[in-house]
């Protein structure tokens, strides 16, 4: 049996027929390079519908770029940026933060991926001292790469307290539409209206073939961005075909039905599973992952069916996820495989 992707990562998945569909019409003709044209014109009128009117709007290609750029854009080499020691931003994303902000990456352990005020707290210190790293941003990931999501009024309580230290709040929202649909509520109220200063919008994980955003809630802070993305290498000469994208995903609730299904299959998939022998789910199930820990011996075993990511070598922590392809049946087969393969024991 062929080796099967599908629980690895949301980025094994597809993309979405409408998605597609978009693109191929937007394959017609001649249009203005660089983001001068009506689809880009269109698709930052629709993040406007869901983020507010007055926030500043740029696409790139991918989510580290959008993290990276969007956080140069705000923080100088002098500066720290406070993350979680989980976050993409730290661990998956090669130093690219150090490299091109020069910044201090401060990273802060948690129990679930969240930060919190009085996890922060010791590392907000230092102002004005020419010897020390200046706190400039704190940075938080919504869902967490553990799968958790902050409350609006979490994000709150951490906005408020990094403004009243001068400070900015970044959010990587790599999967943003999956913490909305998991919380019941739209894009603006977990964002702008809780404080959120500039914010990393994902397309990618949810349906598109590329392409994510970087959301400015005050319009001053994106003075210099598009000098940044060009300088950083991520403005799309033929822009259309981002913009096009997120016309589409941020019309008829596409984003949304996505991440709903997404996270109703993680659902279902913990509900399976944590019923399995020696399978212990170790994270809140709130968006589309699930984190269990399983048997060592058992990993390779279960990774020549189906391929999935060690999260956590202390464990063995390992990371199942959907996407908006997955299906009732893939999550039933995979249980069934999962419950076979650690019954037998995996004793080679
Ligand atoms: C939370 C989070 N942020 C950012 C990224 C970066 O996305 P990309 O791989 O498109 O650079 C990822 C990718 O997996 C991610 O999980």
């Amino acid at each position: 049996m062929p080796v099967n992707y599908m629980f690895g990562s949301d980025n094994h998945s597809g993309v979405h027929p409408d998605i597609l569909k978009a693109i191929v019409s937007a394959n017609k003709g001649y249009s203005i390079a660089y983001g001068d044209d009506e689809y880009t014109k269109r698709a930052v009128r629709k993040f406007r519908e869901h983020f507010g009117e007055d926030i500043d709007v740029y696409f790139v290609y991918n989510g580290t770029a959008a993290n990276i750029l969007g956080l140069k854009n705000i923080a100088s080499s002098f500066n720290s940026i406070i993350c979680a020691e989980t976050a993409h931003l730290n661990v998956h994303e090669c130093c690219g933060p150090e490299n091109f902000i020069g910044c201090k990456l401060v990273t802060v352990p948690t129990q679930d991926g969240k930060l919190t005020v009085d996890l922060i707290k010791p590392f907000v210190k230092g102002f004005g001292d020419q010897h020390v790293a200046q706190p400039r941003v704190v940075s938080i990931t919504q869902p967490t790469e553990l799968g958790t999501v902050y409350t609006p009024a979490e994000i709150r309580v951490l906005a408020d307290f990094v403004h009243k230290n001068g400070m900015l709040l970044h959010m990587d929202g790599a999967r943003l539409c999956n913490a909305s649909a998991s919380l019941k509520v739209g894009l603006k109220e977990i964002t702008g209206d809780v404080g959120v200063d500039v914010l990393s919008f994902g397309g990618t994980k949810n349906g598109l073939m590329f392409g994510e955003a970087v959301v400015f809630f005050d319009k001053k802070l994106s003075k210099d961005f598009v000098f940044i993305r060009k300088q950083g290498m991520q403005l799309a000469s033929k822009m259309r075909f981002i913009s096009t994208q997120f016309e589409t995903y941020l019309s008829n609730d596409l984003w949304l039905r996505n991440a709903e299904h997404a996270n109703r299959m993680a659902r279902l998939l913990y509900e399976k599973v944590k019923d399995v022998p020696e399978v212990k789910v170790v994270q809140r199930v709130e968006s589309n992952a699930v984190f269990a820990v399983i048997p060592r011996e058992c990993v390779s075993r279960l990774q020549e069916k189906y391929f999935f990511h060690v999260f956590d070598e202390e464990g063995p922590v390992v990371r199942w996820m959907c996407s908006f392809s997955t299906t009732e049946k893939d999550v039933e087969r995979f249980v069934e495989t999962v419950r076979e393969t650690l019954a037998k024991k995996c004793l080679g």
